[in-house]
């Protein structure tokens, strides 16, 4: 069976560790994109070196064109800046949109058949950039977000309540950022609710933590945000699709009506298999969850009616 080719575009922190973590679980060969000359080759390279110990004959290469990347299962589109000092989130939105517009048209003229996963933020919108600029069908342009909110709530409750990570189950949903929807009755610890397990204060405590789960970072790193958590986030995506494990998660998906919402990428449940999104599912919501769902998808909405394509 011929090997999986996974392209990651941008090779910076989150990049190069998505890199990083595909090479280790030998899901198959890795292309690394950047415009910073010597960057991808290095770190390629690097990478690529540490395969004889690790016993694995992947193939790594670093390059500033995407002529390496042609015919990817999967491209990772981690390109961008963060936000710095005196910018604006405008200045960031439209910065972002910038490159994630100019990587998407080289990624879809070379890797037609690709399915993306999209990382650069602000998320939701940027993931609309791309399935706009692509063309490709919305089961096969998503963003990665959930994973990652999902996995800091569930680690803080493990942390709180001294139980393993294994018991703990969450379902953050919504854009990724303030708006954020933590659904505590979907979380449960060993199948207990956590409204069994804590009290109300430590809950909202806990969600709070997560809505603030990526500013926590970078207030501690000074100088960019996270990558760790970020890229076992996209690394898990990337094997539910190659492996198609037909593996839940709650990843940004194209809503076209699910939850009475339509035309903007949010973060949901989703089915992941070969196929990319096989399914969104549509959970039960209470009024208010629902609520704080439309409240998120406004404010996606609002950030994408800035966008000009
Ligand atoms: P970084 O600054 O370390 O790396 C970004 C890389 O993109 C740089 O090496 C830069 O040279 C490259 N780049 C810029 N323009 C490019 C282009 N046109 N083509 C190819 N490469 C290009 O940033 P980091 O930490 O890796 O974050 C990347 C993005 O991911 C940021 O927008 C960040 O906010 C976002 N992010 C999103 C998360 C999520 O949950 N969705 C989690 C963590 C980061
Ligand atoms: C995070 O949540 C920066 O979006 C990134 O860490």
């Amino acid at each position: 069976m011929a090997r999986k080719k996974i392209t990651v575009v941008g090779a910076g922190n989150v990049g190069a560790t998505v890199a990083h973590r595909l090479v280790d679980m030998d899901l198959g060969d890795v292309v690394l994109i950047d415009v910073i000359e010597g960057l991808p080759q290095g770190k390629g390279l690097d990478l690529v070196e540490s395969s004889p110990i690790l016993g694995l004959d992947v193939r790594v290469s670093g390059s500033n064109g995407y002529r390496e990347s042609v015919n990817s299962d999967i491209v990772v589109i981690t390109a961008g800046i963060a936000r710095k000092p005196g910018m604006s989130r405008d200045d960031l939105l439209k910065t972002n949109t910038d490159i994630v517009r100019g990587v998407t048209r080289e990624v879809a003229k070379h890797s037609p058949n690709a399915i993306l996963v999209v990382v650069s933020n602000p998320l939701d919108a940027m993931s609309y950039v791309a399935y706009k600029v692509s063309g490709f069908p919305a089961e096969r342009v998503m963003g990665m977000a959930g994973i990652l909110d999902s996995a800091r709530m569930r680690y803080f409750i493990a942390e709180e309540l001294h139980v393993s990570v294994e018991n703990v189950s969450t379902l953050v949903l919504g854009s990724h950022g303030d708006e954020m929807v933590p659904l505590i009755r979907y979380s449960t610890v060993a199948g207990i609710p956590l409204s069994d397990l804590l009290s109300q204060e430590r809950i909202d405590a806990i969600v709070q933590r997560t809505r603030q789960g990526g500013a926590e970072i970078v207030s501690l790193l000074k100088a960019g945000s996270a990558y760790y958590a970020p890229s076992a986030s996209v690394a898990e995506m990337v094997e539910a699709i190659l492996k198609d494990k037909k593996k839940i998660l709650p990843c940004a998906a194209f809503l076209d009506g699910q939850y009475g919402i339509k035309g903007v990428y949010l973060g949901v449940p989703v089915k992941l298999g070969s196929r990319g999104i096989e399914q969104v599912l549509e959970i039960g919501l209470t009024l208010e969850e629902r609520g704080a769902l439309h409240r998120s998808a406004e404010a996606v909405r609002e950030l994408i009616s800035r966008i000009q394509l």
